[in-house]
């Protein structure tokens, strides 16, 4: 049968020699002398066989294999290689999508498998690819010549290197990709196939096309490189794009891509961080002017308060100055822990969860009952800090997190530890930053709120306290959907046990709170409600009396420490009347636990909890006092 027979090869002589062999056995030949010339005639035609060198000028033959078998209207065509090469090289071969392969020998011998091959074809494309069988045919005439060897050793060589670079090279040969690297082929994202042979500018995203286009075009002989300065964006990576030509009139050319979005994500952080220090120095000089001058003010208002006490209109407006410096030495304040200029405060181990706590139990009662507050706190985490420094830091976020919902939402609080980090991650599903206001909301005075409405000064006051702990605050995300901000600070070493201590989560049962509310410090319900129980407190255990069978609560915790006579007594008659009553004391010291003496408790409580509350252990209790 007559067939349609493309010869792709750069040996004249062979090629007359195959055409007339092939033509008088009454085929069609057309024949082509290299990778490109070939590729522009398979544009428009399928042979039913082509038989091509391995070793030929522009596109390499085992390129072109690869390019022909991506080619939908020549799936079927049978693809054979002639090449002396092959005989030195069997363990490549069925990599590259060709269906036999010929060893370069003598003519006779060659024509011999090549007239086979041609029988052969059409019964072959009936089968799959992946069938057909591959061996190499005419070996037994080729002896392996040293000088092939070597030349494919050393090709395998630059091969390696070529492959072991971290710079993604592209080869371009008449604005066709014909080879690309390894590298090359990770930064874009997609198969070799689809590399190979398409325009290089395709292989950016749509965006940035007409970048690489003129930079190809702004090239005579010289390298030229874009994205330095503004990246190139490459399947979610940005990147550097150096095009240099290597052959007149671009006909050959490198292109070389470098991933540099590690180095860019450095730079900005390091920018950043340096902006930071300068403000803060700029910061805590005006503060420090600013406070020396209100304290000048303030002198002289009270002067004006001593001197003229009869007066009352001018002690009102005394008064009014008095005020007046009060916000500004605030300001003052908040400027200076920016700054990180006042480090004197007492650092001690606290549990970051304890602040949560706290700050949360004040949110909660100040926040829109449209706001959802969630919390999720696995562990204790113990820091080393300031507490009250600390506990601003948090409202200040909490604050900014309620400020982004005034239609309501969620406020999620979640505290973990990552390694040696304890991490607090607040969420809110507010109106979100868009990029510029999320690039400059650490700076202090930057607000987007009215005027009189924000100063500017919450996030920077939380960035100089996470700062001055060795910590780190950052916006992890933000969209119209809402922001995450997340502090991270450096866990405690102190005793390993602590660090391990896990909390357990109430699941909203009642506890009642005896305790004297006199004391401004109690954070006792806080803490209980932090943990996930529902609090109520009275202020004697008389009150518990009256209130036990109405509020009928799960737990009730006493603040055992200035218990009287009288009290112990009252407590009883609960345990009488509902001996299923549990109750838990708080106690100053561990003295007061039963080993220690009988204290009047001994048969009424069924556990002590020791004073300053470690929430750790408040949770196992209470679930332990729970369950029993
Ligand atoms: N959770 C958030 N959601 C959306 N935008 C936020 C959020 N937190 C901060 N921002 C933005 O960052 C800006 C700066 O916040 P920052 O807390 O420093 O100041 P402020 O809240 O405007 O004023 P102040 O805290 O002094 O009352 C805010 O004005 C707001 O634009
Ligand atoms: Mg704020």
């Amino acid at each position: 049968m007559k067939k349609q027979i493309l010869l792709i090869d750069d040996d004249r002589v062979f090629l007359k020699y195959l055409t007339k062999q092939l033509e008088t056995a009454g085929h069609t030949v057309t024949t082509v002398e290299d990778g490109v010339s070939a590729l522009n005639v398979l544009t428009g035609f399928t042979p039913d066989i082509i038989f091509l060198d391995l070793i030929l000028p522009k596109i390499d033959g085992d390129k072109l294999c690869r390019i022909i078998r991506k080619m939908e209207h020549l799936r079927n065509c049978h693809l054979v290689v002639i090449s002396a090469v092959v005989a030195e090289m069997s363990s490549d071969v069925s990599e590259i999508g060709a269906d036999a392969f010929i060893a370069k020998g003598p003519f006779a011998s060659v024509m011999k498998h090549v007239m086979a091959a041609v029988d052969e074809s059409g019964r072959l494309a009936a089968t799959p690819a992946d069938n057909k069988p591959k061996q190499v045919l005419g070996l037994e005439h080729v002896s392996p010549r040293q000088m092939t060897r070597e030349l494919l050793s050393r090709n395998r060589h630059l091969k390696a290197i070529l492959e072991s670079m971290e710079e993604g090279i592209l080869e371009i040969i008449e604005n066709m990709v014909v080879y690309a690297n390894s590298a090359a082929v990770g930064l874009i994202g997609k198969p070799l196939e689809n590399i190979l042979a398409v325009s290089p500018e395709e292989l950016f995203d749509v965006d940035e096309r007409q970048r690489v286009i003129d930079l190809i075009d702004s090239a005579d002989s010289q390298m030229v490189e874009i994205g330095e300065a503004r990246p190139i964006e490459l399947n979610n990576r940005q990147v550097t794009v150096k095009y240099m030509p290597v052959e007149a009139r671009k006909a050959r050319s490198i292109i070389l891509i470098t991933d540099i979005t590690e180095r860019k994500r450095l730079e900005l952080q390091l920018q950043h961080s340096q902006k930071m220090e300068a403000i803060g120095t700029i910061a805590s000089g005006v503060a420090h002017n600013f406070r020396n001058t209100l304290t000048g003010i303030l002198v002289n208002s009270q002067v004006i308060q001593e001197n003229y006490k009869n007066d009352m209109d001018l002690q009102e407006i005394a008064g009014r100055i008095d005020t007046s410096v009060k916000r500004g030495a605030e300001l003052v304040e908040r400027l200076m822990q920016f700054a990180r200029k006042e480090t004197k405060k007492e650092r001690i181990v606290i549990d970051l969860v304890a602040v949560i706590a706290e700050t949360y139990q004040i949110i909660r009662k100040s926040f829109d009952r449209k706001i959802d507050i969630q919390l999720d706190i696995r562990h204790s985490l113990p820091v080393v800090g300031d507490y009250l420094g600390l506990s601003q830091a948090l409202m200040n976020l909490f604050t900014n997190a309620g400020d982004a919902m005034p239609a309501g939402g969620v406020l999620k609080i979640d505290a973990l530890r990552n390694g040696q980090a304890a991490i607090v991650r607040i969420s809110d599903s507010g109106e979100g930053m868009d990029p510029e206001t999320r690039k400059r909301c650490f700076d202090p005075f930057f607000t987007t709120k009215e005027v009189g409405k924000g100063t500017g000064l919450g996030l920077s006051t939380t960035y100089g306290i996470i700062k001055s702990h060795n910590g780190d605050v950052a916006v992890v995300s933000s969209s119209p959907r809402g922001s995450t901000f997340e502090i991270s600070l450096p866990l405690a070493d102190s005793d390993s046990d602590a660090r391990k201590k896990a909390i357990i989560m109430g699941a909203g049962q009642a506890i009642l709170v005896i305790e004297n509310a006199s004391d401004p410090n109690t954070t006792t319900s806080d803490l209980l409600e932090c943990l996930g129980y529902r609090s109520a407190r009275v202020m004697s255990v008389i009150e518990a009396m009256n209130k036990y069978e109405n509020l009928r609560p799960d737990v009730v915790l006493i603040d055992a420490s200035e218990l009287s006579e009288d009290s112990i007594i009252q407590l009883r008659s609960i345990t009488d009347n509902n001996p299923n009553a549990k109750i838990v004391a708080l106690t100053d010291s561990s003295a007061m636990t039963p080993e220690h003496s009988d204290n009047g408790l001994n048969g009424i409580v069924k556990g002590y909890l020791q004073k300053p509350i470690d929430l750790s252990e408040a949770s196992l209790l209470i679930s332990e006092v729970l369950a029993c």
